[in-house]
């Protein structure tokens, strides 16, 4: 839904113009995965896929929230009343950056909220973080708050972390509020410093795709939080703040001074993972052949296969299949567990590809999966 939509929408439900009308992105994660809660390096890329809210500023301590994706009516909330965790529904997002500003001591009084989104959700494509950021990014703007795309990022992921309940790092929320039209963002997510890497795939005859698997298995949200667990206490155990303290170089010396084998391979994902985040920035800055990155994303999946853990037959078949049929690269993008893979590919393999992935899909007996190109799109912005 563009903007103009949502604004016509928030008038015929709330009886007034809004106050202006805001979009935010969801992203994809070229490389660089579960490494975000480790301080490590990410290097995602928004994808044209949004989330657009009209807003206008209230003073009566009232938030109103509406989608119009949902059948679910207006929410209305006293910001009084916004306790964390008490919330399971959509609404626990955009409240909770209410939630999360209000208690960083920002002078947020209310609001009236419309919005639609099409980023799909479940699909490990950052819906949830889309969300956050654009409803953040309205009340910076309404009440003048004069945050930056950074500081609304780490709102958001307090947003995510203790309103919602979600132990997730801030990665998703980063690229959405920060991410530039034709760049990937190398993010260090121990200082949130960055930097915005020119990615054109089309200019060297190559083309990025989202290979939506539609599965999401049910364990994921607990799963997710063992790993977190079990990355902290391999950096407990090596006496460091976090896995990035440990240098790829010394990687198997850490290695050695680790018995249990579930922390090992935890330990060797997140560090050979920062690894090659720096590989694929280096490639990219070079100005040489972006087909060198192809096998870098696929030793990324295998890392997050068979180390981490966190990959699923479904994604394993999307990349196993693209690889068989000429691509250069393919890796599961996001959390795991079902979501999304990415595939690097020739621009003229794309449908021979894109085909052999949905016959690999029928023939397990497979909902067809939803394939889509991914162009590195703008993050967080006002357009209206
Ligand atoms: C999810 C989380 C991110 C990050 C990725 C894995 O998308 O929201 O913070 O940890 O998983 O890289």
């Amino acid at each position: 839904m563009g903007a103009q939509e949502v604004r016509e929408g928030f008038v015929r439900l709330y009886g007034a113009e809004p106050d202006g009308v805001w979009a935010a992105p969801g992203r994809v994660n070229l490389i660089g995965e579960h490494t975000d809660y480790n301080d490590g390096f990410v290097m995602p890329f928004a994808l044209p896929h949004i989330a657009v809210a009209a807003v206008s500023r209230r003073t009566d301590g009232v938030l109103r929230l509406h989608s119009a994706d949902l059948d679910s009516g207006v929410a209305e909330l006293r910001l009084d009343d916004l306790t964390p965790e008490s919330d399971k529904k959509w609404t626990a997002y955009p409240a909770g950056v209410v939630w999360a500003l209000r208690e960083a001591g920002h002078p947020v009084t209310g609001a009236d909220v419309h919005l639609s989104s099409t980023v799909p959700s479940g699909a490990g494509l950052s819906s949830s973080a889309a969300l956050e950021v654009v409803v953040a990014l309205a009340l910076n703007d309404l009440f003048e708050l004069g945050l930056q795309g950074w500081q609304l990022a780490r709102l958001c992921q307090r947003a995510e972390n203790v309103y919602v309940g979600a132990p997730t790092g801030i990665m998703d929320q980063t690229a959405s509020a920060c991410c530039e039209a034709g760049h990937a963002l190398f993010l260090d997510t121990r200082d949130l410093s960055q930097k915005q890497i020119p990615l054109d795939l089309a200019a060297e005859g190559l083309r990025l795709l989202v290979v939506d698997t539609q599965v999401t298995h049910a364990h994921s949200g607990g799963e997710y939080g063992k790993r977190r667990a079990g990355c902290e206490k391999g950096a407990a155990l090596l006496g460091v703040d976090a896995l990035r303290d440990i240098a790829y170089a010394d990687l198997d010396a850490a290695l050695a001074r680790l018995d249990d084998e579930e922390v090992r391979r935890l330990v060797r994902h997140v560090v050979t993972e920062d690894q090659r985040v720096e590989q694929v920035v280096a490639l990219l800055e070079s100005g040489g052949d972006t087909r060198a990155v192809g096998p870098v994303l696929t030793a990324g999946h295998a890392s997050l296969r068979d180390d981490f853990r966190v990959s699923c037959p479904e994604l394993d078949l999307v990349v196993d299949t693209a690889l068989a049929h000429g691509a250069l690269g393919a890796r599961m993008t996001g959390g795991g567990f079902g979501g999304s893979a990415i595939v690097l590919a020739e621009a003229a393999d794309v449908d021979a590809l894109t085909k052999a992935v949905e016959e690999a899909f029928a023939a397990a007996g497979l909902k067809a999966p939803r394939v889509f190109e991914a162009v590195p799109s703008a993050g967080a912005r006002r357009v209206g």
